[in-house]
């Protein structure tokens, strides 16, 4: 009898184990159609509609009239869009291997085949370990002096009253950072050569790609060429002074794979690059979001004033350096980061490419196509985020429901860096609010895109030292 039970129960647990495995190995049933949507023209598709209006107004639009999960075609690519938290999990995270990363080649060509962000598998593993560990919280706690130096340098240049463009302030205060985080201290002319041929790279990384010499595209493409060749020639100094620093470059330098295996110059030029392109406009642009949004809400500005001008006492008024706890500790100001990141969504989605038929709730995404996120969509839902529109940082005084707030992304490909762009906006809130006042020139409202959400025109604006208001 007892062996018969044994039978019975090992018959039954066998069973369930192959349903279990059918059903995830399962292909996609026959029933499973494409979302609702439209296609646009033969071709273009409907990348006239999303060029010519806001896109963050294209794609709510098209949630309001179709739903969570849609289909579209932008620039030739057949698109399933997912402004659900569940669906934008699933691609990013439980399903990730179904989903590679996708760029534009003209894109790729600019930044380097071998960073991080256009590959999957054991390389992509080893290289974000690596930055990982750069901009980790033990390797920034170690940082604060040096980016709080970056900030008083960069706002003490705005003194003089005359009007600013800040979101190219931002840019260069966090490609500054971004230098810093890579290289440590680097010497003057090294860092002045970088940078000339990076804006060059920059102005030409959102111009129509194309081979005409002269263009801007070239242009930027010669550039690039330089940037390595800079890249390297810092390299080859640490080799020869068998320098080892911590910082970004010392880690991309000490890797070994299993195999003893070292990166290649090229592909430590490559993951430089990237991670300059990745930290800089992201940050300055949520920093320009954040001066906005503190100066568009005199109450608000003031709660924060309140809560850094008792760290300025505290630290002698300015006379001490802010230190790591200090910055771990600006609840109200911490609120303000995580709402502009809400409000901005300045990632508004991001590309997958689906390497399978795969289905989802009944819904087909085919082989091929590409799958993206919404970010924004689901950061503006008012299921998820009350009165979407309105600026209120308390609202994070209660967590947000899993999966709903994802200015970093999510899954394998997040963002290594976002413990250090909050720092870095942090300290320059801190210096901003304590020392001086400012208000913005022209007009009040407006964004532009070039490709993130930035206050029109940049937000020009005029910044007034405590002494002079
Ligand atoms: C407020 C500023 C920033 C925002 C909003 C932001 C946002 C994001 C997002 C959404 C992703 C994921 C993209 C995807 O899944 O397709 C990402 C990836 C990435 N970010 Fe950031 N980022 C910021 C600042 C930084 C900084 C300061 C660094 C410097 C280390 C950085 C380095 C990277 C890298 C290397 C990746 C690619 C990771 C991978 O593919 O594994 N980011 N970022």
């Amino acid at each position: 009898m007892d062996g018969m039970f044994v039978y019975i129960l090992f018959f039954l647990l066998f069973s369930l184990a192959c349903a279990f495995l059918k059903k995830q190995n399962r292909k996609p049933e026959k029933s499973a159609k494409l979302p609702p949507g439209s296609m646009g023209w033969p071709y273009i598709g409907e990348t006239i509609q999303f060029y010519s209006q806001n896109p963050n107004v294209f794609f709510a639009a098209k949630q309001k009239r179709y739903g969570e999960i849609f289909k579209t075609n932008i620039l030739g690519c057949p698109c399933v869009m997912l402004a659900s938290p569940e669906a934008a999990h699933l691609v990013l995270v439980t399903q990730a291997h179904l989903f590679k990363p996708t760029y534009p080649k003209s894109k790729e060509r600019l930044i380097g085949p071998s960073a991080l962000f256009f590959h999957q598998g054991n390389y992509h593993m080893h290289l974000r370990k690596l930055v990982q560990n750069a901009v980790s919280l033990e390797s920034l706690r170690n940082l604060v002096q040096d980016i709080e130096a970056l900030a008083l340098s960069a706002i003490n240049s705005w003194r003089n009253g005359t009007v600013i463009n800040t979101f190219n302030e931002m840019k260069r205060f966090s490609f500054e950072v971004g230098i810093l985080t890579i290289f440590g201290h680097l010497d003057t002319h090294l860092r002045e050569e970088l940078k000339k041929n990076y804006w060059m790279v920059d102005r030409g990384y959102n111009s129509f790609p194309n081979s005409f010499p002269g263009s801007q595209y070239q242009k930027a493409l010669m550039a690039r060429k330089r940037l390595g060749k800079i890249v390297c020639e810092i390299i080859c100094e640490r080799k020869e002074k068998k320098l080892l620093e911590k910082d970004l470059l010392g880690c991309l330098l000490n890797r070994k794979d299993e195999k003893g295996g070292i990166l290649t110059d090229d592909q430590i030029a490559d993951n430089i690059i990237g991670v300059l392109f990745a930290a800089q406009d992201t940050t300055a642009s949520v920093l320009t979001w954040v001066i906005k949004y503190l100066h568009d809400d005199p109450k608000l500005l003031e709660a924060v004033k309140t809560e850094q001008k008792g760290i300025h006492k505290t630290n002698d008024e300015g006379n001490l350096p802010l230190s790591w706890n200090q910055t771990r500790n600006m609840p109200i100001t911490h609120k303000v980061v995580l709402e502009s990141l809400r409000m901005a969504s300045i990632i508004s989605f991001s590309f997958r490419e689906a390497v399978v038929d795969v289905e989802y709730k009944g819904y087909l995404i085919p082989k091929g196509w590409k799958a993206m996120p919404l970010f924004r969509n689901i950061h503006h839902n008012p299921e998820f985020f009350p009165e979407p529109q309105n600026f209120n940082p308390s609202r994070f005084e209660i967590a947000p429901k899993p999966n709903t707030f994802t200015p970093f992304g999510s899954g394998v490909h997040a963002c290594p860096g976002n413990e250090l762009a909050k720092l870095e906006i942090l300290i320059m809130i801190h210096h901003l609010v304590t020392k001086f006042r400012w208000e913005v020139v022209g007009s009040q409202s407006g964004i532009q895109y070039g490709p993130f959400p930035v206050p029109l025109n940049g937000l020009p604006a005029r910044f007034l030292g405590k002494s002079s208001s």
